[in-house]
């Protein structure tokens, strides 16, 4: 397989791991061009290829924001190096928003509040307040403060840690230094920093004057602006701040969001607007339509609207799910569209074998950015919309979600078009590729001899989530299977030794230094020891991603014990496969892949060879800390008074226990509300451990 292929997978079909390992090799290859363009004034690509570099990175963020990168390219502008920053751990995490894109979206969303909360639920005539404000397209950054002046400033990076940009926050006008009434101890004031239209447009008329590149957009440009190491820099670019949320706080801060936002401006803030306080669904869009219609006069770019729940201590019991609060969702502004010929369509292989068929365009601009790939999807669509090989589509984008083919202009097509074949052997290897019943996907069926697979199982084994072994990008890792010097994961933990036997060792070669060579093997020593959770996840067993290796983990604390049950789950029968079932999000499905992956012996051997070479430690739960119910199993049954069985499920997850649907003698806790049947009397005859729905609220402490 070529370098071209993973790149023309559309971003929407990538796994974390692929786009993990895109976004680096992505931030990889856009850094050499900058620095070539930037430093040494010799352009390596063309505009057009270049912003096709650019937003493929930012598409593929947008479809996966926890895997945006520290040297994120969309982050920075030229080749500010984003090691000059020192790093700040975040003391609450920087959640991003999920997505509406339509009014159903906005209704769906109302009602998952309105039936997660009891007393919503309970009484469909009380109100729920939203407050509605523009989405500012900028970037995010964690202002804190410490009796009542600004000690810290930090980006939201990967959400857990950002980089230190106090200086550079310092010189910007709408932060205030010291705030101008009472305020807690310590705030954490959250917030966008952005550019205005007029001074995006001043900027690159100077930069045009001066023979110099032209910024893309003022997103981008903020965020450069903000990433430079000389603060003076900063200054010159007169951004803004507004502030919209808050991290760590010494005291409560309001009880609703409006609240909130008039003590945001009593301290010296600008907030977003124009902000609205919404009773319902039908509110709620009304203040968007006003919003989009009136959006071309905003001085700033908004990429739509967010809606929150007014009231903080509903918030607060929402809580979140992965990485968005179930309080807040961003409405998205639709796609832009643009016409333009579709020159070719190629098929990408990934690391479990689906062809993906991606369309690769004659480059347009559409809102402002130049597009060169378009996803097809997967068989089905191409033949639904009949899309042929020199067709003029349509094109859109959302947003910064990937593009999409939308249509086909059929007044404009060749006289000579054929449909297009979707192929039946993998392109890469040349076995059979065969689509099982139900499945949208045409899979390759070489497996292991499928090099294209190889070397995406190997990217994901090395990704961020996974091993994490930086300097091992998807042209590294390419580079050493072509060489045969790595084939399977243990290779990755031999290639120092074999190196050191090589008749030509790997510095000198062409594209490899000394230093690079050396950071690549301590990076990878460094990861000889590794968590269970991020074992089980690099293994790159289908429908295990992060959350579900985590809950493996969590579950059988050792990869001794995991295996052990695996083997024993073998017989569908046994009562090994029983619990393995029981995990809450684990069905059927997920077991057959998982079980599936266990028996393979050529996968034991994997298993063994690396264990061999490294340590894989017991799962230690840290999102949790030490509560009372970490890695505790709970079962909820009959029905509760305070909280909706959502609500209670969210909370007891948030505090490290698991929730199974069945009790057995694994269960720790049964929660026994009104009604409760069978599972209580079943947990009396175990002896198990029986709360009231009190006393659990009280092990809680809700
Ligand atoms: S609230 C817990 N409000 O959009 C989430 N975010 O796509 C706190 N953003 O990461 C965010 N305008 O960078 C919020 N009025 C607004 C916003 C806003 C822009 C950004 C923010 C966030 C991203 C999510």
């Amino acid at each position: 397989m070529t370098d071209e292929t993973l790149r023309d997978k559309p971003a929407d079909s990538l796994s974390e791991a692929e786009a993990e390992a895109e976004l680096a090799a992505l931030a990889a290859e856009i850094a050499a061009h900058d620095e070539a363009y930037f430093q040494h004034d010799a352009p390596s690509v063309s505009d057009a290829e270049y912003d096709a570099l650019r937003l493929r990175n930012q598409a593929i963020e947008a479809l996966f924001p926890a895997l945006k990168r520290d040297d994120s390219p969309s982050e920075r502008v030229g080749a500010a190096p984003s090691s000059g920053f020192g790093k700040v751990q975040h003391a609450v995490p920087m959640l991003s928003l999920a997505n509406a894109f339509d009014d159903q979206d906005v209704e769906d969303f109302v009602a998952s509040v309105r039936s997660f909360i009891k007393e919503l639920r309970d009484d469909p005539d009380m109100p729920i307040a939203f407050m509605a404000e523009p989405k500012i397209d900028g970037l995010s950054c964690s202002l804190r403060y410490e009796n009542g002046r600004l000690a810290q400033a930090a980006t939201r990076g990967d959400g857990r840690e950002g980089e230190d940009v106090t200086a550079n926050i310092r010189t910007l006008k709408d932060v205030p230094e010291q705030l101008s009434a009472e305020a807690p101890s310590v705030l954490e004031v959250r917030g966008e920093v952005y550019m205005l239209h007029s001074d995006f447009a001043a900027l690159n008329k100077d930069r045009e004057g001066a023979g110099l590149p032209l910024y893309i957009n003022p997103r981008n440009t903020a965020a450069g602006s903000l990433r430079q190491l000389d603060p003076t820099i900063t200054a010159e670019r007169n951004l803004k701040f507004f502030a919209y949320a808050w991290g760590e706080v010494s005291e409560p801060i309001a009880a609703t969001m409006a609240e909130f936002r008039d003590k945001l401006r009593r301290w010296g803030f600008q907030t977003n607007e124009p902000a609205r306080l919404c009773q319902s669904a039908q509110e709620m869009l009304a203040h968007y339509r006003t919003i989009a219609e009136t959006r071309v006069d905003l001085p700033f770019d908004i990429d739509g609207v967010v809606y929150k729940v007014d009231r903080i201590d509903w918030q607060d019991r929402l809580g979140a799910v992965s990485r968005h609060p179930r309080w807040a969702i961003a409405h998205k502004f639709p796609a832009e569209q643009a016409q333009t010929r579709l020159e070719k369509i190629t098929i990408q292989v990934g690391r479990t074998g689906a062809l993906t068929p991606v369309a690769n365009l004659e480059p347009i601009t559409v809102g402002g950015v130049v597009v060169a790939r378009a996803t097809l999807h997967n068989q089905d669509e191409i033949a639904r919309k009949d899309i042929r090989e020199g067709d003029m589509v349509v094109i859109q984008r959302a947003g910064d979600v990937i593009p999409q083919v939308v249509s086909v202009v059929l007044d404009q097509r060749p006289a000579d078009s054929k449909p297009f074949v979707f192929p039946d052997h993998c392109p890469e290897c040349g076995s059979l590729a065969i689509r099982e019943a139900g499945e949208a996907a045409t899979r390759c069926t070489g497996g292991l001899i499928c090099p294209a697979q190889a070397v995406e199982r190997l990217r994901h084994f090395v990704s961020r989530d996974a091993f994490d072994i930086e300097g091992l990008g998807y042209k590294q890792i390419k580079y050493f299977f072509d060489e045969k010097m790595i084939a399977s994961p243990g290779d990755i933990f031999r290639l120092a030794q074999t190196d050191e036997a090589a008749e030509e060792p790997l510095s000198g070669r062409k594209g490899w230094g000394e230093t690079s060579v050396s950071n690549l093997f301590a990076a990878i020593e460094a990861r000889r020891t590794i968590g269970l959770d991020r074992f089980v996840y690099a293994l790159g067993i289908r429908q295990v991603g992060e959350a579900t290796a985590r809950l493996l983990a969590r579950t059988y604390g050792t990869l001794d014990a995991l295996g052990e049950a695996m083997d024993a789950a073998q017989d569908r029968e046994s009562e090994a496969y029983a619990s393995l079932i029981d995990i809450d999000q684990i069905g059927p499905s997920v077991a057959d892949d998982l079980l599936g992956f266990f028996a393979e012996p050529h996968n034991r051997e994997i298993l063994r060879d690396l264990t061999d070479q490294i340590t894989v430690e017991p799962f230690i739960g840290t999102d949790a800390g030490d509560s009372e119910i970490s890695g505790k199993t709970v079962v909820f049954t009959g029905s509760l008074e305070q909280m909706t069985r959502s609500e209670a499920k969210a909370r007891a997850e948030s505090l490290g226990a698991k929730v199974a649907g069945s009790v057995s003698k694994k269960t720790d806790y049964v929660v026994v509300g009104a009604d409760a049947g069978s599972k209580a009397k079943k947990a009396q005859e175990l002896g198990l451990t029986t709360l009231t729905e009190a006393e659990w609220l009280a092990l809680v402490g809700a």
